[in-house]
């Protein structure tokens, strides 16, 4: 595997692959990778000839006082992670190559109303921060399949929407979420719990399972279930954001008789913010 730093090199490579008609599956991640990312990588690999994956700690969807310093950077490990796994191109950018004026002078891509709500509403500016990276990642690659964890439901929501907004040529593959044996979504952030926060951590996906049960029973009463959800993660120990019950394909608020549901959800475990989302058709 190649690890490439610069955009020129890696529109060479890219562009020799695709010239020889080889499809290019890509996965962009900030690094720290862990199973989610890998099975990510896997579907990728199979799906195309050449798989890129990128790895970039993005400061444009970090807030203040967020993690940005702090976020788990471990290129080594990871490097030896996506070599074992078989893929061909790391691209690992420094800030300024994403962002050589800054990122506060960069050019935006705002994929409007989906991305002011659940965690857009929580953190301003997020969801701008990713759709932004993603778009220049994809124009750098030019990937003929994208795929990324449906443990961020709403990027997921919102990459799908940038790409049909801009018309970008790209096919966006979301993949279930990878869990640990006891039900919490992998995620690079669960290296921030400690002991005792970790062992209470999976009532968030339990929760979730409650509630799609009741659903699934034909309990229709959304207001009600969400306070019930806000209650019971608040007794297992978390300081919720938001619990919420919406529609899947858009996360507007959904009708009586809906089918397609997803309940998402949000909530500090200690200081460490935790998302994870259910399915509820
Ligand atoms: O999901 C992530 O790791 C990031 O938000 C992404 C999509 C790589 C953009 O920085």
């Amino acid at each position: 595997m190649e690890t490439i730093t610069d955009v020129e090199t890696l529109r060479k490579r890219i562009g020799s692959w695709r010239r020889a008609g080889e499809k290019i599956g890509f996965v962009p991640t900030m690094g720290n990778l862990h199973e989610g990312h890998l099975a990510l990588v896997e579907v990728a690999g199979n799906r195309c000839d050449r798989s890129v994956v990128s790895i970039f700690v993005n400061p444009m969807q970090f807030g203040e006082g967020e993690d940005y310093t702090s976020y788990p950077r471990t290129l080594e490990q990871d490097q030896g992670k996506l070599e074992q796994a078989g893929v061909d191109l790391l691209f690992a950018p420094s800030a300024t190559t994403i962002y050589p004026q800054g990122n506060q002078a960069q050019t935006r891509v705002e994929v409007p109303e989906i991305s002011d709500i659940l965690c857009g509403a929580s953190r301003p500016g997020h969801f701008v921060g990713v759709s932004t990276v993603v778009c220049k990642l994809f124009n750098y690659v030019q990937p003929d399949i994208a795929v990324f964890g449906e443990k961020d439901y709403q990027q997921l929501m919102v990459i799908r929407r940038m790409v049909a907004d801009l018309a970008i040529p790209v096919e966006i593959l979301g993949l279930p979420t990878v869990r640990e044996a006891d039900g919490l979504a992998k995620s690079s952030r669960n290296s921030y719990l400690s002991a005792d926060e970790r062992k209470q951590a999976p009532q968030l996906f339990e929760i979730l399972k409650k509630t799609a049960e009741l659903l699934r029973g034909g309990e229709r009463n959304y207001g009600l279930l969400e306070e019930n959800g806000l209650d019971l993660l608040r007794s297992a120990g978390f300081r919720p954001d938001y619990f919420t019950i919406r529609q899947a394909q858009d996360l507007t608020t959904p009708a009586r008789d809906e089918q397609n549901l997803v309940i998402l959800a949000a909530a500090y475990m200690g200081t460490t913010r935790l998302i994870d989302n259910l399915n509820a058709a």
